[in-house]
């Protein structure tokens, strides 16, 4: 393994597993190949191209377009792929199912007949605890549990892990899934819940809680699941799946006290709105299998809260910006005529 692309690797855990992978793999040289969607930021990778000028390429495009992929694996000699390039936010899924059909299921269809084409690469496929949709009583998700994603961006997830699963059986394409749980962490687009919710506080606005609050979410590092994505890469068994998580879920109301006794602000923020649709209550996985691999989360939930929390206090620069743009749109649209719930 020398020449990785990575794609996605503008966007939130894919810029942290790029700086994880060129500080701990000397060797190793990655290309990052990003459409840059609202979601994908060069400034999420500045520190990178400045650090490693040797090792760093960037190159825009869509992984749905196969000859702009053909050429960059051609042209940067590529032996591995590692797949984040996602539509990744649920509420917009429910919003416009469109472009999550297109680059989660055909975009990953392509990446893999890339892989196939020059002569079977190397591929890793980032997917989502979702894929096992809302998870009832005390059972925890194993890797051989049937998939029953239920939002249309888990749908989309769930098809492109099927399809990963057919190539390894049908071509032999050396394949690994890893699935994780909910990350936080530096460079999360502030639409997912906890930066979100730090940017609302930090801006006195109130924290729009979906329903009651008590569903329930096992909020991990994003550093602890890159460093868990790198053991698989190099040590999993080609053509299994890996479940990546602290393994402890929490309710999101647990989240929001944390959130704000970190940030010293008020309870009082707090606001149930109206659920999402089709809202999974729970997520919850077995992380026996990676952790006999030799992986341990280094943060429990509590810590990666409160460190997340300490990163948008300090780094206004990156997220502001974000959100005086077109973020303000968004919010309209999903937030501005969404039920107050008094008793939620
Ligand atoms: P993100 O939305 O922050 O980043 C997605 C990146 O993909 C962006 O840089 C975007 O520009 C790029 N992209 C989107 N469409 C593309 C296309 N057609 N071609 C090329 N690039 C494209 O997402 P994230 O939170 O960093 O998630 C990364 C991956 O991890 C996704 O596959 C997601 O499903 C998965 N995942 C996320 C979480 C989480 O909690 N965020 C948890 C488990 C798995
Ligand atoms: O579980 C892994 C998944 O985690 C990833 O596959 C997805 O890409 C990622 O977006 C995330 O999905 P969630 O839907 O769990 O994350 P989100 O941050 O949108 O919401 C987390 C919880 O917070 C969820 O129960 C919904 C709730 N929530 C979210 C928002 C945005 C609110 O209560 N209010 C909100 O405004």
């Amino acid at each position: 393994m020398h020449n990785i692309l990575v794609t996605g690797g503008a966007g939130f855990i894919g810029c942290n597993f790029v700086r994880h992978l060129l500080h701990t793999h000397p060797s190793y040289r990655v290309v990052v190949y990003d459409k840059l969607t609202y979601a994908g930021r060069l400034e999420n990778l500045q520190d990178v191209a400045e650090a490693f000028p040797h090792r760093y390429a960037f190159v825009q495009g869509d992984i749905c377009d196969r000859e702009k992929v053909e050429e960059t694996v051609r042209g940067h000699d590529i032996d591995t792929i590692v797949n984040f390039a996602a539509e990744s936010h649920v509420d917009r899924s429910i919003l416009d199912p469109d472009a999550f059909i297109r680059t989660d299921v055909y975009g990953t269809y392509v990446l893999l007949e890339t892989a196939r084409k020059f002569g079977n690469l190397r591929y890793h496929q980032i997917s989502t605890d979702e894929v096992y949709g809302h998870i009832e009583g005390e059972h925890r998700s194993k890797e051989t549990d049937p998939l029953r994603p239920r939002s249309p961006y888990a749908a989309s997830k769930a098809s492109a892990d099927h399809l990963v699963h057919a190539y390894h059986i049908t071509y032999e394409l050396p394949v690994t899934i890893t699935r994780g749980a909910n990350n936080i962490g530096p460079y999360q687009y502030p639409e997912k819940v906890v930066p979100l919710f730090v940017t609302n506080a930090l801006n006195d606005m109130p924290l729009p809680v979906y329903g009651d609050g008590r569903q329930m979410r096992d909020y991990q590092y994003v550093v602890d699941h890159c460093q868990g994505i790198d053991l698989v890469l190099h040590r999993g068994q080609i053509g299994e799946v890996y479940n990546i998580g602290t393994g402890q879920e929490m309710t999101n109301l647990e989240m929001v006290e944390i959130l704000l006794d970190e940030l010293g602000k008020p309870r009082s923020l707090i606001q149930h709105v109206e659920d999402r649709l089709g809202h999974d209550r729970r997520y919850s996985m077995d992380v026996s299998k990676i952790q006999a691999l030799g992986w341990q989360p280094t943060h429990t939930p509590e810590q990666a809260i409160r460190r997340t929390v300490r990163w948008y206090v300090e780094n206004r620069w990156w997220w502001e910006p974000i959100r005086a743009g077109k973020f303000q749109e968004y919010y309209r649209q999903v937030y501005g005529s969404r039920r107050i719930l008094r008793e939620p």
